[in-house]
């Protein structure tokens, strides 16, 4: 059974019920795989093993339509003309990456066309049909016409080239630099596989603390062989160019953007690249960030910077992921404001293959933080999201949290720059002001512990993430209907309650770690549990005290027009509404203002009294989870069932270390007692 959390979302459980399996078996009589690329036999391969394993039979497979309920697998340029034409309404509303799913009568027969522009397409379409097998629906009488909505859906690996993974909570990099190229590890078609099934067409190998290395021929050897192994699953490679790179590994004495020698080298690299690998994506660029080396060490801006790596990939058709994530101690006073307060003049200067990479918030990777205020802001220039679903800030691998209730939030907030419904999903994917880029990325989970993520739960943020960078107007508890169905079993006794626990998972972190709008008062450094007094670090916005900012007055970071006027980076509706304590929402209100310890909330209590019920509430959140958890022991194979319940345990410990850490704390300046309802700490 450990082989079942290394097998992910894909299962292909056994169908147990008759009835169910009938309908199946009679729609699948045979397949009908047209094409032979390597794409098509995968296609074909992954048909014919889930239909085995679900139905324990396999279909014929028939080199040509005979009969009736065959299932024909292929992309558009292979299908007969008959099927090209009764399609061709539905292949114009597709892209290059989207499949249709239809039955269809043809001479009176009955067929399913699994189909696409390319073969890619019909793979993505195979893996949606799978799903709905696995997930017990009907196949009668399907009409399903999708396609991504986002060009680039892309995992950012933050892994190192000696196999350690920078905020990495499950194990160590998948990538055997040592083994490689000649080494291909069964892990990385695995790895491929599970991303071709939801959509994942790009990963960027290494981590954005970028080592040059990876950039010399030895490396780029190792590179090539993962891209062999990618290629077909329709993932493209990208790496994380360090910008001193010429310096390091090309022996110049600079790496200043605008010295020729130096946009001469980058343009060789790029040849180099091209040459071994002709559908190389681009780079990553994290540039004057955190110490890392950039454009702005030679005085020059990030648009020189970016603008220069642009032109170097350009005649091969790559692309530059420029970061976003910018803040520096010499301007400490609202670490917030600055991403915006740099990179927003720059709108409109950057060129056609650049897009600029964003975290969903201004900070960095909260439990909560309100969208990041540059969504909206530029709309000449491409951006692309950055969720981490590693969970850096929300308890590692240990804690069960569902990350796709948190990205949904964060993709249905209303930006108001184009007015009411100019939702951060509309900047992304390009409907509010047309791009020519569009893009997401998802700092990944995944190491090689057996079952990838660290949490078998966790294994859903991976799914969910793909999801909703395929579609992000999907809703998260679909998502997790959907993945649970495929992981773990169909029975409604376990989905129902197991989807709750899911969802209720995002806000009992938030409540037991950072509730009403507080943030960043984790632990330093690793970021792991409660550290709220921690204020002697070197730099003032790495310490958590200046986050919280509670003293006997009151606590919260005052960012409205009396403050730090953070909120004036937003949209006028929004900058009102932000402003004004009593219209905030309180899920942010400590995250704009700082309030006395008396200030009435909406339901009437103290601030102090409404804080200390809300980790209260977040601990019992966790005890609930726990309990669901434990009633579903009949529905769950032996070992994950005790892995999660370990987890959980674990997290109840420690979301009440959380509550009593901060309650005690933040007591020394409230000077108040603990509500009715609170248990008094440990
Ligand atoms: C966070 C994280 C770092 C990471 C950085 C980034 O600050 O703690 O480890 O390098 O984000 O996104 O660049």
């Amino acid at each position: 059974s450990a082989q079942k959390d290394y097998k992910l979302w894909l299962q292909y459980n056994k169908i147990q019920n008759a009835v169910v399996a009938s309908e199946y078996k009679t729609n699948l009589g045979g397949i009908v795989a047209l094409g032979s690329s390597e794409t098509s036999k995968i296609s074909l391969a992954e048909l014919e093993t889930g239909i085995l394993d679900m139905l324990g039979s396999k279909p014929e497979t028939r080199s040509a339509i005979k009969g009736d309920n065959n299932v024909i697998v292929g992309s558009q340029p292979a299908l007969n003309s008959d099927l090209q034409k009764v399609l061709a309404s539905d292949f114009d509303k597709i892209n290059n990456e989207g499949f249709i799913i239809k039955s269809i009568s043809s001479k009176n027969k009955k067929q399913i066309v699994i189909t696409g522009k390319n073969d890619v397409g019909v793979l993505y379409g195979v893996y949606r049909f799978l799903r709905l097998i696995q997930n017990h629906k009907s196949i009668s009488n399907l009409n399903i016409v999708d396609a991504p909505k986002i060009n680039l859906r892309v995992l950012n690996h933050w892994d190192n080239l000696d196999r350690t993974v920078e905020r990495g909570y499950a194990g160590f990099s998948l990538w055997n630099w040592q083994k490689l190229p000649d080494f291909i590890d069964q892990r990385y078609i695995d790895y491929a596989r599970a991303n071709a099934s939801i959509g994942i067409n790009g990963t960027v190998l290494t981590n954005v603390n970028a080592n040059a290395l990876i950039l010399t021929p030895q490396y780029l050897e190792k590179v090539k062989a993962l891209a062999n192994v990618f290629r077909p699953y329709g993932i493209k490679v990208y790496l994380t160019a360090r910008f001193s790179a010429p310096i390091e590994i090309g022996g110049l004495k600079t790496a200043d953007p605008k010295d020729t020698a130096v946009a001469n080298w980058w343009k060789e690299k790029a040849k180099e690249i091209y040459n071994r690998i002709p559908d190389f994506g681009g780079f990553l660029v994290k540039a004057n960030s955190e110490g890392q080396p950039g454009p702005q060490n030679y005085g020059r801006d990030h648009i020189d910077g970016a603008n220069m790596l642009a032109d170097a990939v350009a005649p091969f058709g790559g692309i530059i992921m420029w970061r976003a994530f910018v803040y520096s101690e010499h301007d400490a006073n609202d670490r917030a404001k600055q991403a915006y307060a740099e990179f927003q003049p720059y709108d409109g200067k950057f060129k056609d293959n650049v897009i600029v990479q964003v975290k969903n918030g201004a900070i960095d990777f909260q439990p909560r933080e309100p969208f990041h205020p540059l969504f909206g802001a530029m709309p000449e220039t491409p951006l692309m999201m950055e969720f981490q679903i590693t969970q850096e800030y929300l308890g590692f691998s240990t804690h069960l949290v569902y990350l796709p209730k948190l990205f949904q939030e964060v993709l249905e907030a209303d930006t108001y720059q184009k007015g009411k419904g100019s939702t951060v999903a509309k900047v992304i994917d390009g409907s509010l002001s047309p791009q020519k880029l569009t893009g997401i990325a998802g700092v990944s989970n995944i190491g090689n512990d057996l079952n990838w993520t660290g949490h078998p739960f966790a294994q859903a943020n991976w799914y969910g993430f793909g999801r909703l960078a395929w579609d992000p107007y999907l809703d998260s508890e679909t998502i997790a209907d959907e993945w649970l169905r495929s992981t773990f079993s169909n029975d409604e006794d376990f989905i129902k309650p197991i989807k709750t626990m899911m969802i209720t998972s995002r806000e009992a972190v938030v409540n037991y770690m950072t509730p009403l709008g507080l943030h960043h008062i984790m632990d330093t450094g690793h970021h792991y549990g409660p550290g709220p007094w921690v204020s002697d670090l070197s730099r003032p916005e790495w310490n958590p005290t200046y986050y919280h900012k509670a003293d006997k007055n009151g606590i919260g970071f005052d960012r409205s027009k009396t403050g730090t006027n953070a909120t004036a980076q937003y949209a006028q509706e929004l900058e009102q509404l932000f402003d004004n304590a009593q219209t905030c929402p309180e899920i942010d209100l400590l995250w704009f203002h700082h309030l006395s310890w008396d200030y009435k909330l909406k339901n009437g209590q103290t601030l102090w009294n409404g804080l200390a019920l809300k980790y209260q509430e977040g601990v019992n959140q966790v005890l609930e989870m726990q309990n669901t958890w434990n009633n579903s022991e009949k529905y769950v194979d032996k070992e994950r069932f005790k892995e999660v319940q370990m987890l959980l345990k674990i997290q109840y410990k420690e979301a009440k270390w959380w509550r009593d850490a901060c309650l005690l704390y933040f007591q020394q300046y409230s000077g108040k007692e603990l509500p009715a309802g609170v248990e008094p700490p440990i």
